[in-house]
């Protein structure tokens, strides 16, 4: 029998690849070939889930301050919402690191408050405004969306926030601004994803979306979940949520919103080229370089069910793609 000892420098392929990579070979392969015999039904897979189960009922859950806003109609799914146990203890934040179950864990020590935000660019006057002063000049509603990473895992979360519309309006850009470019924190001394691994050359994340991307009703600038201020590992104090996009669009923790006049580069563009374009709409037709993009499982029931075109956000933003 040939008993392979692994040296020094072989590690396991899951600590040298994100999991998104990593999950393409192993986690979804069950559920993926299920949802295909299963077709447009859906399907439950008991025991197939390719998930890792979010905290354990018992485990206490962190106590934040309350935010309310009423929810606003417009925007419903044909799901139920997410248990807030499994949609906030199951989460990519690479800059704490690539364990999605231990991402709330590791991003305990994170300071989210005091923050500051820098608007630059082609704007009227660049400025920075602290983040609690920047809501309060906002009206905050509730909004149910889709949350549809490219990983194929799917929640649907109950935001607090305002529409990145009006964030844009109180930026002020001029006439030369076409794209907007956003950047999250750099603090290697809270965040350990920061201090070393497979990205450690990327850091901060950074993101973009056209002006009429930004502009468009759906694009939420969230600041809470579940009737509370937003948890760090969800991407506290301000995140955005774009959802007819793939989850890595939503950057976390935004720090800096930058008006410029050419699509600036992002961050999975730029560490994966040919995995990860600028655009990123939810697409069943559009298979992902090494996996099918055609169905997508919900983390909590681990159901698998066909993907919809832009996440089924069709008639918000088709016309944008025309
Ligand atoms: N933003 C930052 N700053 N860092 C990240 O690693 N991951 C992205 C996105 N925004 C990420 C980020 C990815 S890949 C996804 S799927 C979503 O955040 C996950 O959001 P959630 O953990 O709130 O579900």
């Amino acid at each position: 029998m040939l008993i392979k000892i692994p040296r020094g420098w072989e590690i396991p392929e899951r600590e040298v690849t994100p999991e998104h990579v990593y999950l393409n070979r192993r986690e979804f392969l069950t559920g993926a070939s299920v949802g295909l015999i299963a077709g447009a039904s859906g399907l439950i897979l008991p025991g197939s889930r390719g998930f890792a189960l979010p905290a354990g009922k018992d485990e206490p859950m962190p106590v934040l301050a309350p935010l309310t806003a009423p929810r606003n109609p417009e925007y419903k799914t044909d799901r139920p919402i997410t248990a807030e146990r499994v949609a906030t203890g199951y989460n990519n934040y690479y800059e704490f690191t690539e364990v999605k179950d231990k991402v709330k864990d590791v991003a305990v020590g994170f300071k989210p408050r005091p923050w500051e935000i820098e608007f630059k660019g082609h704007v009227e006057k660049p400025f920075k405004i602290n983040v609690d002063d920047l809501i309060k000049k906002m009206t905050l509603e509730e909004r149910v969306y889709r949350h549809r990473c490219v990983e194929r895992w799917v929640v649907i979360f109950p935001w607090i926030g305002f529409p990145m519309k009006k964030l844009v309006e109180f930026a002020a850009p001029t006439s030369k601004a076409r794209f907007v470019r956003m950047e999250s924190f750099y603090r290697p001394g809270q965040a350990p994803g920061q201090r070393g691994g497979t990205w450690v050359n990327y850091w901060p994340y950074y993101e973009g979306l056209t002006m009429e991307e930004a502009t468009n009703e759906l694009a939420f600038i969230v600041v809470g979940a579940y009737g509370k201020i937003l948890p760090n590992q969800n991407g506290s104090p301000l995140r955005l949520h774009t959802p007819w996009k793939y989850g890595y669009k939503s950057i976390k923790a935004i720090k800096r919103f930058e008006f410029v006049e050419k699509q600036p580069p992002t961050f999975w563009h730029t560490a994966v080229p040919n995995e990860y374009d600028f655009v990123s709409n939810v697409n069943p037709n559009k298979p992902h370089p090494r996996w099918s993009q055609a169905h997508e499982q919900l983390v909590e029931t681990g159901e698998v069910v066909p993907t919809k075109l832009y996440n089924g956000y069709e008639k918000y933003v088709a016309h944008l793609y025309k």
